[in-house]
């Protein structure tokens, strides 16, 4: 019986990546970043590709790895956050398995993001808030085409329960 993916989507710092591995490990899934996944690929940050090839070549590798992905079962996939502008690349994913958007408010994402080692070069502006506003209300629409979950106030082990509950996928108890 085919396994399907859980795919954990949503705005930077909304938490995909922190939720995405402990739910694996919850559930004995291996876990995908696709962020990290084309740092491996090309022995490059995102930031610097940004900067030497610019951002379409990263929504390239994107759709690329992607493409890769889609023939892969009994993952949890936490994408980029930008990776389900495309509707090829979210086609191609929902045949996979479930796609579930964190969110978080513009002050949580704001906090979290300058917390994090991780440069995010959409964020590198003399006003990231504003740029995190403009880019939410851009991304809305896409954004509300799938299940929502507030990572707001919320510990990581609610959430991954939440999550477990949301796809009631559960590890099946030793005997
Ligand atoms: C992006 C989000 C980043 C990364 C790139 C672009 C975006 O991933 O893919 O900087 O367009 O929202 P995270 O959502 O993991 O920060």
């Amino acid at each position: 019986m085919p396994q399907p993916n859980i795919i954990l989507t949503g705005f930077m710092g909304t938490g995909k990546t922190t939720l995405g591995r402990l739910l694996a490990e919850r559930i004995d899934y291996d876990f995908i970043d696709t962020d990290a996944e084309i740092e491996k690929q090309i022995g490059q940050t995102i930031a610097e590709l940004f900067q030497t090839q610019g951002e379409a070549a990263f929504r390239k590798l994107e759709s690329k790895l992607v493409e890769d992905l889609a023939q892969k079962e009994r993952l949890v996939i936490a994408t980029g956050g930008g990776l389900v502008l495309n509707p090829k690349n979210v086609a191609a994913l929902r045949k996979t398995g479930g796609i579930i958007c964190l969110t978080a408010s513009a002050d949580e994402i704001l906090a979290r993001v300058s917390k994090q080692e991780d440069v995010r070069p959409l964020l590198k502006e003399r006003n990231p808030q504003a740029k995190i506003i403009a880019l939410l209300r851009q991304r809305e629409a896409i954004y509300q085409q799938f299940p929502q979950l507030s990572t707001s106030k919320r510990t990581p082990e609610e959430l991954v329960n939440l999550l477990l509950k949301h796809t009631s996928l559960r590890k099946t108890p030793s005997p």
